[in-house]
Parts: C-alpha cells; sequence; structure tokens
C-alpha cells in the first residue's frame, strides 16, 4: 500500500530521532523541514523531549513491546501541541541490530481532519475567484466543448446547453486566419501550452477580444487527452490599441500635411527670387534668339549667341528643376545623400536671397566630404528652411558659415550665421508649431518645428546653439550609415 494514501501519520527515524521518511500526512501535519530534521528537538516541545529520546531508546533495545503504544507530544505546522499515540516498528538487520523506527498514530489527528477541510476550502476558493474573473472551457481532444464556466456563458451569451457539444467554431469572429488556428492546434496537440489573442463573436454577433491560454491535460502516455482553455476579456484594451494605431495615423498625417503647408509657404517666399533667377537668363536668351532670327550676326560669332542662349536656358531648367524638386511630395525613402551636392540644390534655390542681402557662404563642405543616411529631400527641406532663418537673421554682406562633420555615427551639418541670435527665453520654443517674433503675415513659424519633425522621421535630430549677439547656430543630426 502507498504511505502516502495512510491517513495516518507514518515517520522512518533512525536511531538518533533524525527523520529518515514521511508519508504525505505527516508532511500535511509537520509543515516543510520535516524530513532530515532530529524530530524530537525540532517538533516536540522540550519538556517533553527527554521522554521522547527516552522511549525510543527502549523501544529499539527490545525492552518495550512493540505492540505497546507510546505516547508522544509533538507540535504541528501551526504550531499547535498535542498528544497522540503511537505504534512504533522496529525495522532490523539479520543480527537483529536496529535499522530504523517506525512511528505510526493510532489515529487521525483531528487537525488533519482540518487540514483535509481546509484543502477543500481553498480548492473552493480558487475556484470560486477562478469563475469570477476567468473565462473557462475545457474540450475533449476533438476539440468539443464538454465544460464551460458561467463567465463563459456571460461573455459569450450563448447558454450552457447551446455550448456543450459544440466545438468553439460556434464563436469565431473570422477575424484570424486559417493558418492561425492551425498553429494553435499544433502547439496544443503537441502537449504544450499555447497563449494568444483571440477576437471571438458573441451569440448577439457582438465581438470581444480574449487573451487566452491553453492547457492540454496528458494522459499517462503523454497525450493530450482534454484541453483546459482560459481566457481574461481584454476588449477595452484591443480598442484602446486600435485607437492608439488609428491616433498615430491621423497624427502622421496631420504632420504631413504641416510639411506640406510649410513647404509652400517657403515656395512662396522662394518664388520671388526664384523669378529673378528665371528672368535673367531670359532676357539673355531673349536678346539673342532675336539676334539670331533678324540675322545680324556674323557667321563666326553665331556659334557663341548659340551658346549664351543655351547656357540661359539650361540654367532656367536648373532653377525650375530646384524648385520642382522641392515642391514634390513622395513617400520617404533613406539612401546615402551626399551632402554637398543638396546643399548646392539648397543654395541655388537660396541664390537670389542671398545676392539680395550680398551674404557669402562659406562652406567647408566640399564634394565626398560627407554623406548622410535619410530622405534627399528631407535634408533640402531642412537645409533651406534653415538657411531661410539665417538669411532673414544676418545684417547685411555678412558671411554665413557651414560645416559638417561625422561622430559617433552621426553626422552633423552645422549653419552658423552672425546675426542677432536667439534671446534665451525663446530658445526653447523656436521649433514649436507657429511661434515666430517675425512681424504678422510674414512667417508661419513652421520652419523649425517642421525641420525638426523631418530630422526625427530621419532617426534624427536638430540642435540649436545661441547666444544673444554671437549669432545663432542650428546642427541637423542625422545618422551617417544605414543601420
Ligand atoms: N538663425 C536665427 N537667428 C535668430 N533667430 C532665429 C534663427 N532661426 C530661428 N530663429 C527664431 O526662431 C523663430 C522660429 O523660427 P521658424 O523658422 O520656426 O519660424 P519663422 O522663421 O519665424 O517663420 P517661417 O520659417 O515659417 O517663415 C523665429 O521667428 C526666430 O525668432
Ligand atoms: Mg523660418
Amino acid at each position: 500500500m502507498d504511505i502516502d494514501l495512510i491517513a495516518a501519520i507514518v515517520l522512518k527515524l533512525d536511531a538518533e530521532g533524525e527523520v529518515l521518511a514521511a508519508n504525505r500526512a505527516a508532511l500535511t501535519f509537520f509543515g516543510d523541514g520535516l524530513v532530515g530534521s532530529k524530530l524530537f528537538d525540532r517538533f516536540v516541545p522540550f519538556e517533553h523531549r527527554r521522554d521522547a529520546h527516552t522511549s525510543l531508546k527502549r523501544v529499539l533495545s527490545g525492552r518495550i513491546s512493540e505492540r505497546e503504544l507510546v505516547e508522544l507530544t509533538v507540535t504541528d505546522a501551526r504550531n499547535h501541541t498535542q498528544s497522540l499515540l503511537w505504534r512504533i516498528h522496529v525495522r532490523r538487520d539479520d543480527g537483529g541490530e536496529a535499522l530504523s523506527a517506525v512511528y505510526t498514530t493510532m489515529d487521525l489527528p483531528d487537525v488533519l481532519d482540518r487540514a483535509h477541510a481546509r484543502s477543500l476550502k481553498e480548492l473552493a476558493d480558487v475556484k470560486h475567484a477562478l469563475d469570477a474573473s476567468t473565462i473557462v472551457a475545457i474540450t475533449d481532444v476533438e476539440g468539443t466543448i464538454v465544460q464551460v464556466n458561467d463567465k463563459f456563458c456571460e461573455i459569450s451569451k450563448f447558454s450552457r446547453e447551446d455550448l456543450l457539444g459544440q466545438n468553439h467554431r460556434i464563436i469565431n469572429s473570422g477575424h484570424h486566419s486559417g493558418e492561425f488556428f492551425k498553429e494553435m492546434w499544433k502547439t496544443i496537440a503537441h502537449g504544450e501550452i499555447w497563449r494568444g489573442d483571440i477576437k471571438n463573436r458573441a451569440k448577439d454577433g457582438t465581438y470581444y477580444w480574449v487573451a487566452t491560454t491553453i492547457v492540454p491535460y496528458l494522459d499517462e502516455s503523454g497525450k493530450p487527452k482534454q484541453y483546459v482553455a482560459l481566457r481574461h476579456e481584454i476588449t477595452e484594451r484591443k480598442e484602446a490599441e486600435a485607437a492608439l494605431v488609428e491616433a498615430n495615423r491621423r497624427i502622421r498625417e496631420e504632420q504631413q500635411k504641416l510639411i506640406q503647408t510649410e513647404k509652400l509657404s517657403s515656395i512662396g517666399l522662394l518664388a520671388s527670387g526664384v523669378a529673378h533667377e528665371v528672368n535673367n537668363p531670359l532676357s539673355g536668351v531673349l536678346a539673342c534668339v532675336k539676334a539670331l532670327r533678324e540675322r545680324k550676326i556674323v557667321a563666326e560669332r553665331q556659334d557663341e549667341y548659340f551658346r549664351t542662349a543655351l547656357d540661359g536656358l539650361e540654367r532656367i531648367q536648373q532653377t525650375v528643376r530646384g524648385l520642382l524638386d522641392f515642391a514634390r511630395q513622395r513617400p520617404p525613402s533613406a539612401e546615402s545623400v551626399e551632402i554637398a551636392e543638396v546643399l548646392a540644390s539648397a543654395l541655388r534655390l537660396l541664390a537670389p536671397a542671398l545676392r539680395n542681402k550680398d551674404l557669402h557662404i562659406e562652406s567647408a563642405i566640399s564634394p565626398l566630404d560627407l554623406t548622410a543616411y535619410a530622405d534627399r529631400s528631407h535634408i533640402l527641406q531642412a537645409l533651406v528652411n534653415v538657411l531661410l532663418n539665417a538669411i532673414y537673421a544676418s545684417p547685411e554682406s555678412a558671411p554665413i558659415y557651414i560645416h559638417g562633420d561625422v561622430s559617433g555615427g552621426r553626422t552633423r551639418i552645422v549653419i552658423r550665421d552672425t546675426g542677432p541670435g536667439i534671446p534665451q527665453e525663446i530658445l526653447a520654443r523656436v521649433c514649436d508649431p507657429f511661434f515666430s517674433t517675425k512681424p504678422e503675415g510674414e512667417g508661419t513659424g513652421l520652419g523649425l518645428s517642421v525641420t525638426l519633425g523631418l530630422m526625427k522621421s530621419n532617426d534624427g535630430d536638430l540642435d540649436i546653439k545661441s547666444e544673444v549677439g554671437a549669432g545663432a547656430q542650428v546642427a541637423l543630426l542625422l545618422p551617417a550609415e544605414r543601420k
């Protein structure tokens, strides 16, 4: 007989009273730490210890018959002391030497009854808590529902009769692919626990999400004999997540619009200058073409006139291209961009504005010097925005310094002007949308906010330093290479 099934306490002690083995009833009664301990020192109250040792010695030496019952007072796991009657059976080797003493209580101590009742109650409590919080279903290996709790019925709005004998298809929402459930079945059929979020459909057609854990119960051969599915409703969380995704999408859309608005306002700013840029060569081209048409030009000089006209047209084409390039809306795509080349495009667009104030660019960035891994049109727009601010701030005939470097995987493009600088108290606000110190109608106040957004969307940043009277220094920070 399995000693664990014996309701009485069974202990095996050595001659010193050390516990060599104990059955389950003993463990329940004495608690952890029983096996390996000295029973008398640990579980017998001090005043009874001597008696305990003596009775063991007397039994071992054969002075007490094994049929006699021995009284032993012990302390249980809850520190209650009680006196119990024990039968002691001595195991001996062939020579009659005592090997061990097996102590068995004569009757089930009432504390064990209490322990049993307590564990039943605990079980009932756990079940109650589980029923209150968790949607529980048990299916057989085929997936036929054999048991559901009230919570399952409540949330699915199906009655128990509706559900028993059915399989989970009854609440399938059609949201998940066949692949999804196939994967799930594969996992649990292998005897492994499956976890996932499932969207279900209630009887009234409404949907609910449940975080699901399916635990396979295995038979002796290790094959699943039934599946227990534990679920918690997470509809609210799922809805919040979906709302968040939607909100993010909208923010991105708004940002895109803002970028476009700002671009359009910069285009307005650029356009007047660009008109010059087109007009100047255009008059030259016109003059050349007219002269050629009126055949006033001697044959030897005709070539020269054609070349001048062509040069002019090419300049116009470049200017118009630059403006189109700036205005075009494309999906962002990162690539390795040569900074000197983008800078040249930006400066072409800004040439009239620079000329207007007789400003000169002092750039320390030469071709092939510096590259960044980002969207080219974003860099172009950022450069135009920052340079427009520098141009606006610069006094007549001043230099604007541009340099760049790479450090710690970041490419830095620094634009420095010699204007009035940005007062400390507004430095933190210059990147706020619509913040502008320009007179009404002159600026949208979006330049830096959009520039910062462009940098961030390229995994970069904007760094602005300034001291009043010492000009402003704005650095565009971008990844130097693909990650
Ligand atoms: N280089 C600079 N020197 C001094 N102040 C600057 C400089 N760059 C930006 N600022 C300050 O930051 C503010 C915000 O700049 P931002 O580019 O965002 O808008 P804006 O230039 O005023 O308007 P917009 O760019 O739409 O024409 C400016 O109004 C100005 O006060
Ligand atoms: Mg600006």
